[in-house]
């Protein structure tokens, strides 16, 4: 079972992190190239290799560490997924400039965050990622934990709860394999259209949370 990343941002990169913890192989990308991952990668060690996206989207299983706003470019232009799996990991919110009149907006709860909500129009997120991938298996998760503490999923008194939901039992089973592997303690909130939405930032009720089990 091979392992791709796309994006090596915060999500990415530290979703790296942690599958190189336990020397999981992983494939990482980007929009400027292998080359620019050549330190991450030497941080990383030997599990961890830089790729084009292409190559990391030619993965079993893909990791989509995108922005909201860049997700449809990104995933809608890759070749056919032919029931491959992809891990959403995004949220759909957008990131503001510090000094557009949004970041100061009292009416935007997320203001404080440097964030605001995308209107889906109805939707929950996964239906929009899931159009911009076909024929892929679409679980969602790592999306809900701040990335600050996502690579110490092994913490003094337990592990870190590590929410996941997908409409494919088969896809969310080899998800949780890999949760488990890097040191969480996975939880399944079932289909995409109701766990999706519980643990998807902004306000689902269970996102943001660091619940850990003892
Ligand atoms: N930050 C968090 O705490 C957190 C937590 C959970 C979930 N999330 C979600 O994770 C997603 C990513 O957030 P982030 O904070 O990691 O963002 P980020 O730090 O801005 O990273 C975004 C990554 O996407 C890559 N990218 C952009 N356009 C691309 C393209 N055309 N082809 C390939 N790669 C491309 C960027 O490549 P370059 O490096 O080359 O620019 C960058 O590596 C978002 O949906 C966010 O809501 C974030």
């Amino acid at each position: 079972m091979s392992i791709g990343i796309i994006g090596s941002g915060a999500l990415g990169s530290n979703l790296a992190r942690i599958l190189a913890k336990k020397g999981i192989a992983a494939t990482i990308s980007n929009s400027r190239g292998p080359a620019s991952l050549a330190s991450l990668v030497e941080e990383l060690g030997a599990s961890i290799r830089a790729g084009t996206v292409e190559e990391a989207a030619s993965a079993d299983i893909v990791f989509a560490a995108v922005r909201w706003v860049d997700a449809e470019k990104v995933l809608g232009r890759l070749p056919n997924w032919n029931g491959r799996i992809v891990v959403d990991g995004t949220n759909p919110v957008e990131f503001l400039d510090p000094n557009s009149p949004d970041a100061n907006d009292p009416r935007n709860p997320l203001a404080a965050y440097g964030i605001k909500a995308v209107d889906l129009g109805g939707k929950y997120s996964s239906q929009v990622i899931r159009q911009y991938v076909p024929g892929a298996r679409v679980v969602k998760a790592f999306n809900h934990l701040d990335v600050n503490v996502l690579p110490e999923p092994e913490v003094s008194a337990g592990k870190r709860v590590l929410f996941y939901s997908g409409d494919d039992a088969g896809a969310k089973a080899e998800v949780r394999q890999i949760i488990e592997a890097t040191g969480f303690f996975p939880v399944d909130l079932g289909t995409l259209d109701v766990g999706g939405q519980l643990a998807s930032l902004p306000f689902g009720p269970l996102a943001a949370h660091n619940f850990i089990k003892i």
